[in-house]
């Protein structure tokens, strides 16, 4: 399958400190390079603070990079123009955990579904017709088009959100954490949803979240980012070579006994991206640390010489 995405060495640096201070750079994201198939579910997944909706700001080109290139349907993306990338959006679009943190509160669902399109400068053909469709398309009833937000459910927003985010028919759909304030049983309905709209429209999606155990279900691949770091990147069934994705999983409900082994607890620090370490970030947390992770970065690399299922890992001594 041919990549629609293709990121390159991407990092992103913040600076921080004042005028009297001297000025600080914060590591957010750090040579980031990966692929996505057309139609492919590529999963992103790592703890809180290390860079994953960055990283997503990166891709739909909402901030841009300190280094590396972005090639979207084998064009680089990185110097477009103002013009230019508002087309892009058409063909790329972002699904929040919080679906309303980016829409007008005072706006109907019928406001919030047609505003894409004022945006593009594009006229919905028909609009109440338009609105109907695409409330159908995510499982609302056509009757909610003058509902507002504080009248929805969570789910119900989730789905609205959804629909807004398909308005334009974009290719490449970025999911940030779109199931983490919602129960279990909504969760499983909004994951039944994006799976059967992205096999309906041909969709292909980049999804993020903390969650290990729903990464693995919902995706084909992923990756396992740390301090702005990828540092693995497997098929989703595979076992990890990595300690830190090894404690992840360790973390995540496993409901058959005979698969909980290596209990690993992730506890300690995770270090600063204002001062990262020079060598492995992880081996102030990782039981397998020896002088050697302390000192010098491990580059990722293909796991035991396996060069077919395309896993690497960044570690001096993997697991497998
Ligand atoms: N504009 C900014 N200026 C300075 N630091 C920033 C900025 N944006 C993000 N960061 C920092 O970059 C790091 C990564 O943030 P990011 O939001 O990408 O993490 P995340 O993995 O999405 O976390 P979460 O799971 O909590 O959503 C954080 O420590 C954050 O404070
Ligand atoms: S490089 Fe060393 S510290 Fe880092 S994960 Fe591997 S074994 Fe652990
Ligand atoms: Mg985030």
């Amino acid at each position: 399958m041919s990549a629609l995405l293709t990121v390159t060495g991407l990092g992103r640096r913040f600076a921080g400190g004042g005028l009297f201070r001297r000025r600080r750079v914060f590591h957010a994201v750090s040579d980031v390079s990966f692929s996505v198939p057309h139609g492919g579910v590529v999963g992103i997944v790592g703890e809180s603070g290390c860079g994953k909706s960055t990283l997503a700001r990166l891709v739909l080109r909402l901030i841009p990079p300190s280094e590396g290139s972005i090639r979207f349907d084998g064009q680089d993306i990185r110097g477009l123009k103002r013009g230019e990338l508002r087309r892009l959006r058409r063909r790329m679009q972002l699904v929040f955990q919080d679906p309303y943190s980016s829409i007008d509160p005072r706006y109907s669902v019928r406001d919030a579904l047609l505003e894409p399109f004022r945006v593009q400068r594009l006229p919905p053909a028909e609009g109440d017709a338009t609105v109907a469709g695409l409330l159908e398309m995510v499982g609302l009833s056509p009757a909610l088009a003058r509902a507002y937000p504080h009248q929805l459910s969570g789910g119900q927003k989730q789905r609205v959100g959804i629909a807004r985010a398909l308005a334009l028919r974009p290719s490449l759909v970025v999911l940030d954490e779109p199931t983490a304030s919602l129960d279990v049983s909504v969760q499983a309905q909004i994951i039944g949803l994006l799976d059967r709209l992205r096999r309906e429209l041909g969709l292909t999606y980049l999804f993020i979240s903390h969650d290990l155990g729903l990464v693995r279900y919902f995706c084909d691949r992923i990756l396992v980012m740390y301090l702005g770091r990828i540092v693995e990147m497997l098929p989703s069934g595979a076992e990890p070579a990595h300690p830190y994705t090894r404690a992840l999983l360790d973390s995540t409900f496993e409901p058959d006994p005979r698969r909980r082994r290596h209990i690993t607890r992730l506890s300690g620090e995770i270090p600063s991206g204002w001062d990262p370490p020079p060598g492995c970030a992880f081996a102030a947390r990782c039981p397998r640390a020896t002088d050697l992770c302390r000192h010098t970065l491990p580059a990722l690399a293909p796991v035991s010489g396996d060069t077919a299922s395309g896993q690497q890992a960044a570690c001096h001594h993997p697991l497998i």
